[in-house]
């Protein structure tokens, strides 16, 4: 790890360019889930404990390079002014801030208007990143959820101003390196999610790391449907089913095991508490789809966590959302919630909805870490290089 942290960095009296996640979900103009929020908050207290002067660079949706009122940062000012129990100053333009005020430097932590406004960020404006830097001393990245993108403030200002990952940033980096880069064996790697397509590189990329790669929700009915196995109406990717059957293969040749469920619960209709039943994975009626992994599964699959040193889990298991079809995901979660408990697994898991599908069955805050990415967690899976932490040194 070839990044600083802020411990490496003289921050008193310095004004700080802090790159923060706080592209949170906002219903009916309130932030729904504040956790991206509360996770900065070490960061910035860390930084006024040594005398720095934060000043906040976000982005909120996507504006594309334009002014998009309802894309304005301003909506996550109360969420953020409670989880650090401070005044934060909003302060509206770049132009505001170049020309700066008393109330400006007065203020303990400075918040941007959405950088994405402008053109120069997502397009790396070597010009625009210089722009930002004339306006700190230190560069610290916080928001490893946005480290997938090279943009001027995840990227360019690292090669500008002297720079550090933030506490956040770290955390993030340091659990990864636990669950991918030098685990503990034997690693397991749960993937769920609807679609093969979607997530190629990431299998491809995790047969060659792990030791059990269980495989859930639709994407198990196409490797399923690529054994020859009939799968009715579930949802399955039959133009897929070849590269289902490589993937297979590689697996096999490197030493991974591939986990598909033995039983299956199927329902006639895609619908909360529709009518359902446990059947072997081999007696999918025509009319019927699959929605869950069976109790067979789920007690294989708790076998093989009980086994395990490390998981690593993006995805559910089964159509979460609808219940009853969230018990498998949910069992599951529960048992690597008590196996990680009880010193025995180190779990790691983010991405997409997986974060939402753990927090429902309760066994999320008892994980060795959850991650705050979506796109940027599954980048990692697969093995990329994400360009943020690239210019860290990372
Ligand atoms: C996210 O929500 O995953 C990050 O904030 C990145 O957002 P983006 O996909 O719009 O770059």
């Amino acid at each position: 790890m070839g990044w600083k942290t802020l411990d490496d960095m003289d921050l008193a009296g310095k004004r700080v360019l802090v790159r923060v996640d706080i592209n949170v979900p906002v219903e009916g103009g309130k932030v729904t889930d504040a956790t991206r929020i509360e996770r900065i908050v070490p960061t910035l207290n860390d930084i006024l404990a040594q005398g720095g002067k934060p000043l906040l660079l976000a982005h909120f949706g996507r504006p594309k390079g334009k002014v998009v009122p309802e894309m304005s940062l301003r909506v996550v000012l109360p969420a953020l002014r409670t989880a650090l129990g401070r005044k934060v100053t909003f302060v509206e333009t770049l132009e505001a801030l170049e020309r700066g005020t008393e109330e400006q430097t007065e203020a303990d932590v400075l918040l941007l208007e959405n950088v994405r406004f402008h053109p120069g960020e997502e397009k790396n404006d070597p010009d625009f990143a210089k722009r930002l830097a004339a306006l700190g001393d230190i560069y610290c990245n916080d928001a490893f959820s946005a480290a997938h993108r090279a943009h001027a403030s995840t990227e360019g200002l690292a090669h500008l101003l002297p720079s550090c990952a933030g506490r956040l940033m770290q955390a993030e980096l340091e659990a990864l390196e636990a669950a991918l880069g030098q685990p503990k064996r034997p690693v397991v790697a749960v993937v769920g999610g609807a679609k093969v397509s979607t997530k190629l590189d990431l299998l491809g990329n995790l047969v060659e790391k792990v030791d059990h790669l269980v495989i859930g929700g639709g994407m198990a009915n196409t490797f399923l449907a690529a054994r020859g196995v009939h799968v009715g109406k579930s949802l399955c990717e039959h133009d897929m089913t070849e590269t289902a059957a490589q993937i297979r293969l590689k697996a096999l040749d490197l030493g991974c095991t591939i986990v598909l469920p033995a039983d299956v619960v199927v329902a006639k209709e895609f619908k909360a508490n529709a009518p359902h039943e446990v059947v072997a994975v081999t007696d999918c009626p025509d009319d019927a789809m699959i929605l869950d992994a069976g109790p067979e599964a789920v007690t294989r699959i708790e076998q093989i966590f009980a086994e395990a040193a490390t998981l690593v889990w993006n995805g559910p298991l089964g159509a979460f959302e609808l219940e009853p079809f969230d018990a498998a995901t949910n069992a599951a979660a529960r048992k690597a919630a008590e196996l990680t408990r009880a010193g025995k697994l180190v779990s790691v898991a983010g991405g997409g909805d997986t974060v939402a599908a753990l927090n429902t069955s309760g066994a999320a805050e008892e994980f060795t870490y959850i991650s705050t990415a979506g796109g940027a967690f599954l980048e990692w899976m697969e093995g990329k290089t994400l360009p943020g932490v690239a210019a860290l040194g990372g």
